[in-house]
C-alpha cells in the first residue's frame, strides 16, 4: 500500500503550499490551455452540497471523521483545511487528536471507535503518521465503507469489479478533471508515467473502463520501460505520476497532447512537479504547476463522504 491521495502534502495541502509559489492559473510558459482543478472541484463541491442538503432534510447529517497523531504543524493544516471545508460543505467533522507517542494500539482504538459510531460515516487518518506507527496496518482496521481515500484494499477490488464504493481521490479527480474540459478520453490512448498504488495503477483501472469518460486504451510504463519516451510520445494524454521533478519535458510528448501533471515532491514547501513547464509550449492542454490535481483530489474526498453518508442511509 501506498500513501493515501488525500492526506499528504500533495493534495490538501496543495492549496495552502501552492500561493506560496507563485504560478497558479498559469500552465507555463506556452500556449496550452489551463486545466485548473479549481472549477472542476467546485462543480463537485456544488454537486457535494445539494446532496448533503438533501440528506440533512431526510435527518442525516453526513460526517467525517478526522484522526491526527502528533503535532506536525502541516498535519495540523491540512485537517484545519479539511474541516473547514466540511463545515462550508455542512458536514459534521468529528476529530481526535493523539499525542506523538501515542502506540499502534491507540490508533487503532481511534478507528474502531469511529467504525462503531453510526453517525459517522467517513473517516480519515492524516498521512504521514510518526514513524513507529504503521499507517497500512491502521488503514486495514477503518471500515471500508468509512474509507473515504479509497484506498482500503476491499475498495481498490470493488472498484476493479465496478461495484460501488470510494474511488482512490486522485485517479477519480483526473477522470473528473479530464471530463469537465470534454477531452476525449474514450477510443483515445492514454499513457501514464508511473505505476505507484496511490494514482498509476488506480488511474489506469478506472480510464479503461467503460464509462463514456473512460474507455481508454491505457499503457503504463515505469522504470521496468526504459524507453518509456516511445509511449508518452506517441499518446493522446499523457499523466505524469511519478514524482521525479521535470521528469516529462517537451521533447517526451507529442504536439497537440493533453498532459496531466500529477506527481510532484516537495522540498520543505517548494512543490517540484514532474512536468516541466515548457511542456505547455507543445501540449494543446496542460495542468497548471499548481491548482491542477489537487483541487480535485480534494472535492473527490467528499464526493466519496457524501456518497458514504448516502449508502449508510440507505
Ligand atoms: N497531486 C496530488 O494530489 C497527488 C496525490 C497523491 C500523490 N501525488 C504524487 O504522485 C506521485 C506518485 O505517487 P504514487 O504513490 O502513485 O507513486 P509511487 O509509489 O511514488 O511510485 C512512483 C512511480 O514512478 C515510477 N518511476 C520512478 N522513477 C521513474 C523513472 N525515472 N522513470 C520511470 N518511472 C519512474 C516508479 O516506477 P517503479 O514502479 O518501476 O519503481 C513508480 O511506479 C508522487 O509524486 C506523489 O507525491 C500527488
Amino acid at each position: 500500500m501506498s500513501s493515501p491521495a488525500t492526506t499528504g502534502p500533495a493534495s490538501a495541502s496543495t492549496g495552502a503550499t501552492a500561493e506560496t509559489n507563485g504560478a497558479a492559473g498559469t500552465a507555463g510558459a506556452g500556449t496550452a490551455r489551463v486545466l485548473a482543478g479549481k472549477p472542476v472541484a467546485e462543480a463537485v463541491l456544488a454537486d457535494v452540497a445539494k446532496r448533503t442538503e438533501a440528506l440533512r432534510a431526510r435527518g442525516v447529517n453526513p460526517s467525517l471523521a478526522t484522526i491526527l497523531v502528533g503535532d506536525d504543524d502541516a498535519s495540523a493544516g491540512y485537517i484545519r483545511i479539511k474541516q473547514r471545508q466540511a463545515a462550508e460543505l455542512g458536514f459534521d467533522s468529528p476529530h481526535v487528536h493523539l499525542p506523538a507517542d501515542a502506540d499502534q494500539d491507540d490508533l487503532h482504538r481511534a478507528i474502531a471507535r469511529f467504525n462503531d459510531d453510526p453517525a459517522v460515516h467517513a473517516m480519515l487518518i492524516q498521512y504521514p503518521v510518526p514513524a513507529h506507527l504503521d499507517y497500512d496496518a491502521a488503514l486495514l482496521t477503518v471500515d471500508p465503507d468509512k474509507d473515504v481515500d479509497g484506498m482500503h484494499p476491499l475498495n481498490l477490488g470493488r472498484m476493479s469489479v465496478g461495484l460501488p464504493g470510494p474511488l482512490p481521490c486522485t485517479p477519480a479527480g483526473i477522470e473528473a478533471l479530464l471530463a469537465y474540459y470534454e477531452i476525449p478520453v474514450a477510443g483515445h490512448e492514454v499513457v501514464i508515467l508511473g505505476r505507484g498504488a496511490t494514482i498509476g495503477r488506480p488511474l489506469a483501472m478506472l480510464l479503461a473502463q467503460k464509462r463514456p469518460t473512460a474507455n481508454a486504451a491505457v499503457t503504463v510504463v515505469h522504470t521496468g520501460v526504459p524507453d518509456w519516451k516511445r509511449y508518452t510520445r506517441r499518446a493522446d494524454i499523457v499523466v505524469a505520476a511519478v514524482g521525479v521533478p521535470g521528469i516529462l519535458g517537451p521533447e517526451d510528448v507529442r504536439p497537440g497532447a493533453v498532459v496531466i501533471g500529477a506527481g510532484v515532491r516537495y522540498e520543505g514547501r517548494k512543490l517540484l512537479p514532474d512536468v516541466v513547464e515548457e511542456v505547455a509550449t507543445v501540449a494543446s492542454a496542460m495542468t497548471p504547476r499548481v491548482g491542477g490535481v489537487g483541487p480535485t483530489t480534494v472535492a473527490m474526498l467528499f464526493r466519496n463522504a457524501v456518497a458514504a453518508a448516502e449508502r449508510a442511509a440507505g
